[in-house]
């Protein structure tokens, strides 16, 4: 099911004391401009946890992965600096990632 992407709008209030994804500029977490396409933990200039940077390897952000990262950010990635319990709405989840993709070309 495609999210939604106004309703993500809001879900990402969730997110933004953390992140922009409208800009640039980095947070306490990192910005989200095109995210999708990226390797985890490979922003440059933003100082990751190496369970991120390690949990990236050989993997690319799609909406697969974005999904089961969002649902439990500390389940999957185990040492994780992102303080977030997760998403467990599946709406909300694809509504969020709908929402971050306008911000990504890939
Ligand atoms: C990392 C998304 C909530 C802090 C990330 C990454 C994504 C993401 C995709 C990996 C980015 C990359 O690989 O460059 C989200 C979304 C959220 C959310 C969509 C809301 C649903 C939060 C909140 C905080 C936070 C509330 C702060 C309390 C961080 C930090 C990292 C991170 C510090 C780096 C983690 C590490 O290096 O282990 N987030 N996040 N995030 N996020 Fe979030």
């Amino acid at each position: 099911q495609e999210g939604d992407v106004a309703a993500g709008e809001q879900v990402f209030k969730k997110c933004s004391a953390c992140h922009n994804v409208e800009t640039d500029k980095n947070k306490v977490g990192p910005h989200l401009q095109n995210v999708f396409g990226r390797q985890p933990g490979a922003l440059e200039g933003f100082k990751y946890s190496n369970a991120m940077v390690a949990f990236g390897e050989g993997k690319v952000w799609d909406d697969a992965l974005m999904t089961e990262y969002l649902a439990n950010p500390r389940g999957v990635v185990k040492g994780t600096r992102m303080a977030f319990a997760g998403l467990k709405d599946e709406k909300e989840l694809a509504d969020v990632i709908a929402y971050l993709k306008q911000f990504s070309t890939a």
